[in-house]
This record gives structure tokens, C-alpha cells and sequence, in this order.
């Protein structure tokens, strides 16, 4: 097996993130790939992973030779699928976009080109960001996490509301707006974005339109994703006062 790196670290590393050396990442990854023992999440195109217990980064990982379509992805061939650089690049852009919606910050894209015998070179991409103090709302609603104490429905759903606004004003549209990529902050209740996999720079009126191949695709209006996952949580918190 032979491998190749390529590390892009991100210029906009917060100070009060310790920084790692580029060895020492490449280490952290190959220790996640050997074994990785501390699993944080997973959703349909990667898994995330962190280092220990009481670590304050998370890495995930999209490996092209356990999805096809990412396959396509990495190789430029699916437009709809964005890398795991410009998944950071987002993720830079809306560092300070707005004091009561945070998305994670970015600390290290990494792409490593594994060998494997008998097989076309496949690449494994890596973000290693900050793991958020949260959890996803899809946990919360299959009973795999405890829903925070002070989460408060309505003004938890309207301070994202007005973030998506502002990214909008951006020009940015996240496109896949669902449980499993909002997160509340487990202590003060507060609302995370995550997973920009599939988000665009666009204009309004083609933002959720993308054409491949003569085939168009329509992708989920990001208020219309809002609206069907507070409806989610108001029919759990319902059940929960049963
Ligand atoms: N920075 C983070 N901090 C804490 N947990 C995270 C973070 N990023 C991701 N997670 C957890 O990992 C899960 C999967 O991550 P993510 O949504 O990025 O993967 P995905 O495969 O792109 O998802 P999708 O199915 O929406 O395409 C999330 O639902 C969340 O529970
Ligand atoms: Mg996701």
C-alpha cells in the first residue's frame, strides 16, 4: 500500500485553537483509519471522528471507496458534491456572519491517496474541525442523545431563520437543510449548523436548480427544510409532554 498527502491547513486557524503540526495531523488520521474508538456522528456520505474523550477537534472523513457517488465527487465528474476544501471554504466564510449561529470551524483539509491492491488508487478526504459542544437534532429525535435543558423552540428556530437570511444575503445556500445537520449546543441550548457538502455560491433564482447531464435536480429550499425540522421537534416535544 502507498500513499500520498496533501495537507492544506487553514490561514484563518483561530488563536485559541492549539496548532498542530502537519505530522502530528497526519498521525491523528492515520490513527482514526487504523482504529478509529471515538465515533461522534455519521450521515449518508461520511462519518466523524474524534481523537479521545476529551478532545475539542473531530475529523470527518469521506472515503471514495465506500461511496461511488462520492467517487465521482472528488474526480470533479458530480457537481453536486462539493470537496472537502471547498466544504472548509464555506465553513470560513460564515466564521462571523452572525452572533447566534455558528457553523464549526475549519482547521485542516487533508486528502490522502490510498493504494489498495487489485484496485484503482482511491482518495480518502479528511476536514479536521471543531468538534461543537452539541448535538444533532436527528439524535435527539431517535432517543440517541438527551435534548439540551435550556433548548428554547421558538427562538432556537427563528435565530436560524434570520442566519440563513443572512447567508443567503452571502449568496450562500446550504441545500441540505435536515436534523441531521442542525445541532444544539448541550449547555446553553444554542443552534449549530453543520455539513456544507452540498452548499453553492448562487444567486436566488437558480440557488436550488442544478443540471447534470440534461437532467435537472432540484434540491431542498433551506427555509422549507427549517419549517419541516421544527415541525419535527414540535411533534417530539408533544410525545415528551405525554
Ligand atoms: N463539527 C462537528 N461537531 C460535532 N458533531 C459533528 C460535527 N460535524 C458532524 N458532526 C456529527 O456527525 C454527523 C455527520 O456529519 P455530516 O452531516 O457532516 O455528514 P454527511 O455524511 O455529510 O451528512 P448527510 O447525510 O447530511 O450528507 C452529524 O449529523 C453530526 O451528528
Ligand atoms: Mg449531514
Amino acid at each position: 500500500m502507498t500513499e500520498s498527502f496533501t495537507v492544506k491547513k487553514n490561514e484563518q486557524i483561530p488563536e485559541d485553537v492549539h496548532r498542530i503540526t502537519d505530522e502530528k495531523i497526519i498521525a491523528y488520521i492515520d490513527e482514526i483509519l487504523r482504529e478509529p474508538k471515538f465515533f461522534v456522528g455519521k450521515g449518508n456520505i461520511a462519518e466523524v471522528y474524534k481523537l479521545d474523550s476529551n478532545t475539542s477537534i473531530c475529523f470527518k472523513l469521506i472515503d471514495e471507496g465506500k461511496n461511488g457517488t462520492i467517487a465521482l465527487a472528488l474526480r470533479g465528474e458530480n457537481p453536486y458534491f462539493n470537496s472537502i476544501s471547498v466544504e472548509a471554504n464555506f465553513l470560513t466564510d460564515l466564521q462571523n456572519v452572525d452572533s447566534k449561529v455558528r457553523v464549526p470551524r475549519p482547521l485542516y483539509t487533508v486528502e490522502r491517496e490510498v493504494e489498495r491492491s487489485g484496485q484503482e488508487t482511491a482518495i480518502v478526504s479528511v476536514l479536521a474541525m471543531e468538534l461543537l459542544p452539541a448535538v444533532s437534532i436527528r439524535d435527539v429525535l431517535d432517543e440517541m442523545a438527551e435534548l439540551p435543558d435550556k433548548f428554547d423552540r421558538s427562538s432556537f428556530f427563528l435565530s436560524l431563520h434570520k442566519f440563513f437570511e443572512k447567508m443567503h444575503e452571502k449568496g450562500i445556500y446550504h441545500r441540505d437543510v435536515h436534523a441531521g445537520n442542525i445541532m444544539i449546543g448541550t449547555k446553553g441550548g444554542e443552534p449549530y449548523v453543520i455539513d456544507f457538502g452540498t452548499a453553492v455560491y448562487s444567486n436566488a433564482e437558480d440557488a436550488y436548480q442544478g443540471s447534470r447531464r440534461g437532467a435537472t435536480t432540484r434540491f431542498r429550499n433551506d427555509f422549507n427544510g427549517l419549517e419541516i425540522v421544527e415541525r419535527e421537534v414540535s411533534q417530539f416535544l408533544t410525545k415528551l409532554n405525554k
